[in-house]
């Protein structure tokens, strides 16, 4: 069955399910993107724009992130783009444990339909749930971007086994035009690795 059309209907599970923070939102966040797509991205959670629009990455950072994925050649139909949230927190808080221990579930149900070659953590939040595996309570004492960014890490939760390289967050990259570089030396990392994963799965 096409991936596209079953993410669809997981989006309409998402929206029935009682989650926190859905009553103070304007809409649902799910993703957007191609479910085909070999890259996922996971944000941390929308803000105004996105919960406005309902769809993830379509404010400043939205805007840089397109820019970013111009500069070395990709756009929206290369990549999966959904958050670590499906809602948004109130005056774009940071998220409570308790409040990703809840949504995430439905992002592991979204890796497992799209079985993305590589996802790219963006920025602290989710680098930190990945590299915790899953464990929310153990995300602060996982290193920081600033550490980890660009470097190729295996994880598993839940029984899905994972090849993250986190990145900057784009809305970090606003602020520290400095970050563009390693942004884009970052990216040729997870080209290079999808591209072996490419070949690898030819092999069988
Ligand atoms: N920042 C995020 O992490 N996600 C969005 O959807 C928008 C901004």
């Amino acid at each position: 069955m096409d991936k596209n059309f079953i993410l669809e209907e997981l989006r309409k599970k998402v929206l029935e399910a009682d989650l926190p923070l859905k009553e103070g939102a304007t809409n649902l966040v799910f993703g957007k993107g191609d479910a085909n797509a070999e890259i996922m991205f996971v944000g941390e959670a929308a803000g105004r724009n996105e919960d406005l629009q309902g769809i993830p990455f379509v404010g400043a950072a939205g805007k840089n992130l397109d820019k970013l994925l111009k500069e070395v050649g990709l756009t929206l139909d290369d990549i999966y783009i959904t958050n670590i949230l499906k809602y948004r927190p109130p005056e774009n808080r940071n998220p409570l444990p308790e409040e990703i221990k809840a949504h995430t579930p439905w992002l592991i149900e979204q890796i497992k339909q799209i079985k993305p070659k590589v996802i790219c953590s963006l920025g602290n939040y989710a680098t930190k749930f990945f590299l915790s595996e899953g464990n929310v309570d153990l995300m602060d004492a996982q290193p920081g971007i600033t550490s980890v960014h660009g470097k190729v890490k295996f994880v598993e939760i839940n029984g899905v086994k994972i090849k993250l390289i986190p990145l900057f967050h784009p809305a970090a990259i606003i602020y520290k035009r400095d970050l563009t570089p390693l942004w884009e030396k970052d990216m040729e990392i997870v080209k290079k690795e999808v591209k072996e994963s490419l070949e690898q799965k030819k092999l069988f």
